[in-house]
């Protein structure tokens, strides 16, 4: 059998991901890991088949490293990691990176990098860990006009929402117990304030559209303010409460790009996500709508995304010299975004009124005054305080409007304990 000379990886990072990557790779006889940088070269790894000579603390020695053919940045965060992968490609290295805040913030420079050197940068694990995305999108779905993207991006706020729902309990509670089994991070902001799942479809939505998307235009809400009510409320309704990322393009190629609690109908298959299941839902045409779930994190899901881009560079190199054209980046148009108060949406509102008579005609007013349609409106009960709890499920109205009768709700001495758009 002709002696094929092996592809030379370099891993920077070898943390939960990273390490799966490596023993991932250590089934593939023509693949071989020849360095890895780590931040603490001290710290005790128990990873079977590791040869220490090949472990460095000096992360540029790899991104430096002429053997190497394809570097896997497996670091996360702004900075050493852009500047690795910069002098990665201009040293002619392909990059396979899981890095979503850094693609969300400054893809746009990398990709354009990545073309001036003919270079590839391969991402599938930085969005939804182990469920193929990028690369479906970017290939056998690329006859599609997809204009809707529904997802559960975000496996740490998806395991607090479940939670609450089956326990009863509330987000206080269920975050520190989520912190204390490892689900959730001490510092939980990026998940729990819906940054990661905004880094996570800002991406997808650019590949998707086709268009460049301003992070900085994604609307944002994460799930602090949820409450174990809503989640009753909720579910007396026929939904669950569900973070999801949204994009959607309409007609005049306006962009939508948010990440918010939802409502979400209990007969759609994203209310049945649960715990730390991540699952996108896209529709386009011709395919109609479909549904790719699975695990969204931990070692082995996500060093498959890793590895399964390893593999397609690494199948490309040595045959052409521009390889994997259909994963390219090459769109340079700015999207649209339009800001969320421009958008129209359905809504849940919670709302404590004082209980005196007429107080559920004086609420249906300030809607109608505000040209907001009801479809239904609730008293759930009366607390020891003599207030009336009423929930309130809209029709579509405009989120200004509805923005502008939550204030005068609030002018009329009712409080406004939750609002949250659902799914339409
Ligand atoms: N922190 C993320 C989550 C996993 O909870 O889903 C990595 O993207």
């Amino acid at each position: 059998m002709e002696n094929k000379k092996k592809i030379k990886v370099g891993l920077i990072g070898l943390g939960t991901v990273g390490s799966g990557v490596f023993k991932t790779l250590k089934n593939f006889d023509d693949i071989e890991v020849t360095k890895i940088a780590v931040r603490n070269i001290n710290k005790k790894r128990d990873i079977d088949g590791l040869d220490n000579s090949i472990v460095t603390d000096d992360a540029y020695s790899v991104v430096n490293d002429p053997e190497i053919d394809i570097v896997a940045e497996l670091i996360g965060g702004l900075e050493p990691a852009f500047d690795l992968i910069v002098t990665a490609i201009k040293n002619g290295k392909h990059i396979v990176t899981a890095n979503k805040e850094l693609l969300a913030k400054r893809g746009q420079e990398l990709f354009k990098i990545s073309e001036q050197y003919n270079k590839v940068i391969l991402y599938e694990a930085a969005i939804a860990g182990g469920i193929p995305i990028i690369m479906p999108v970017k290939t056998i779905l690329a006859g599609n006009k997809i204009n809707h993207i529904e997802a559960i991006v975000n496996g740490t706020t998806n395991y607090i929402l479940t939670k609450m729902d089956v326990q009863g309990a509330s987000y206080e509670d269920v975050l520190k117990e989520a912190q204390q089994l490892g689900y959730a991070e001490a510092d939980p902001t990026g998940d729990v304030e819906g940054f990661d799942a905004a880094y996570k479809i800002a991406t997808l939505a650019s590949i998707t559209f086709q268009k460049r998307i301003d992070i900085n235009k994604v609307y944002r809400e994460g799930i602090t303010k949820i409450r174990a009510n809503d989640m009753e409320a909720a579910n007396d309704l026929g939904y669950k409460i569900k973070l999801i990322a949204s994009a959607n393009m309409y007609d005049n190629g306006d962009i939508d790009v948010r990440v918010h609690p939802m409502l979400v109908s209990k007969k759609s298959t994203l209310a049945h996500i649960d715990y730390v299941t991540n699952a996108v839902m896209l529709k386009g045409h011709p395919v109609g709508s479909i549904t790719l779930s699975g695990p969204g994190a931990g070692e082995f899901p996500t060093a498959s995304s890793v590895v399964g881009d390893i593999l397609a560079v690494a199948a490309e190199l040595g045959k052409s010299e521009y390889i994997l054209p259909m994963m390219r980046c090459k769109h340079s148009e700015d999207a649209n975004m339009i800001d969320i108060a421009d958008t129209t949406n359905k809504y849940y509102i919670s709302i404590n009124a004082k209980n005196n008579k007429g107080v559920i005609g004086k609420i249906g007013t300030i809607c109608a005054d505000n040209d907001i349609s009801l479809e239904s409106i609730v008293q759930r009960c009366v607390s020891d305080d003599n207030t009336a709890n009423i929930t309130v499920i809209t029709e579509l109205v405009k989120e200004k409007n509805m923005q502008r009768a939550i204030k005068l709700f609030e002018q009329d001495g009712n409080k406004v304990n939750s609002l949250i758009r659902v799914q339409v």
